[in-house]
């Protein structure tokens, strides 16, 4: 099932759903052009590490056939008709790399785009007319989407039979079909308890500073019929006190080879209050999620954010705007992934799982 966060649009770009402006305005986009692609995906018009790796692979594709498109077929050579197109690899590569450098931390970005220079290359290295190039991006664009479809399937299924009848579930940020090109990872699971009865209530953090939870994961709750509350981010731990909640499920941005996830800002306090109420803590996240050239958390990037985003005015003091946070792998109960339910420890369950 795709979601309407993105589509490829008839005029030849992408069409991507504004989620700046959710749950306000429902409107969409037309994105033409990889410098426009990389604006989207900076200002979070469209967002969530599933979904920016699908963004930047469809706007390279739509990008690769405007340019063959405008170059025609001159009947010179392949080589010069890809050289008059501006389709060569050197356009490839610089394309990638600004998409890849458009967010740091979720790593789905620079591998949808690495994937997505490697078949290009490997097209215009064997020869292929430009039109023929840009075909077999669209098709690994395509791929891209449909895989994180299937794997967001595959995580809901998985993650299932960790939730009991009628738990109260907190999650954080937006991990659903505004964040993936599926039904999501976290919010898979949820809506997959949710789909076979499990009378479940979720309680949605706000997620400050842009509020992903209070806006965007309430919206998706909503549309789905699913019982839920936003609170306060600050509000989780009196929440978790009281025995209000049973279990915390996020998303993640990049895990490293060691289990350490990073998700947005506030997921490990979240680990760590889950940890201090004996709460299960669970990340979900597809495959394209894993960094295994990450020995642990420590290396990865963390997004910082204009001061601007926090900050109700400038005058005297600064602003300190991290996006991401990361859980180390010790307060992570487990890892719902596509390729089942990983446990500690995760060194050697991520490995296994990737062989
Ligand atoms: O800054 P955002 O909104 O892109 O951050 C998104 C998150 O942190 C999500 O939890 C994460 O990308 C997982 S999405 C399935």
């Amino acid at each position: 099932m795709h979601t309407d966060a993105i589509a490829w649009s008839p005029a030849g770009g992408v069409r991507l759903l504004d989620q700046t402006l959710l749950p306000a305005a429902v409107r969409y986009l037309e994105i033409d052009g990889i410098d426009r692609m990389v604006e989207a995906i900076r200002m979070l018009r469209v967002r969530g590490a599933p979904l920016i790796g699908i963004a930047a692979a469809m706007g390279l594709a739509a990008a690769a056939e405007q340019r063959a498109a405008a170059a025609g077929s001159s009947g010179q050579g392949r080589a010069a008709e890809a050289e008059q197109a501006g389709l060569t690899a050197g356009w490839l590569r610089a394309a990638a790399a600004q998409l890849a450098a458009a967010r740091p931390t979720a790593v789905n970005l620079s591998w949808a785009v690495e994937r997505m220079r490697r078949v290009g290359e490997a097209a215009l290295q064997s020869g292929e007319r430009p039109a023929a190039v840009a075909a077999r991006l669209r098709a690994e664009a395509q791929a891209i989407w449909d895989e994180d479809a299937a794997m967001c399937a595959a995580i809901g299924r998985a993650g299932v039979e960790l939730v009991p009848a009628g738990a109260t579930i907190l999650t954080h940020c937006n991990t659903g079909q505004l964040a993936t090109g599926g039904i999501g990872t976290a919010f898979g699971v949820i809506l997959a308890a949710h789909r076979e009865g499990k009378g479940i209530d979720v309680v949605a953090d706000e997620t400050r500073p842009l509020r992903q939870g209070g806006r965007l994961t309430a919206w998706e709750l909503a549309r789905a019929g699913i019982p839920a509350r936003v609170i306060v981010d600050g509000a989780a731990g009196a929440l978790m006190a009281r025995g209000e909640v049973d279990l915390v499920i996020t998303g993640a941005d990049r895990i490293a080879a060691n289990g350490d996830a990073a998700n947005k800002i506030g997921t490990y306090a979240l680990a760590v209050l889950a940890r201090a109420h004996d709460i299960p803590f669970y990340v979900a996240a597809p495959w394209s999620t894993f960094d295994l050239t990450l020995a642990s958390g420590d290396a990865i990037p963390i997004e910082q954010r204009a001061a601007e985003e926090i900050l109700d005015s400038a005058a005297g003091v600064r602003g300190y705007n991290p996006a991401f946070d990361v859980t180390p792998a010790e307060l992570i109960t487990g890892i719902v992934t596509d390729r089942g339910v990983l446990r500690p420890p995760y060194a050697a369950a991520i490995a296994a799982a990737a062989a």
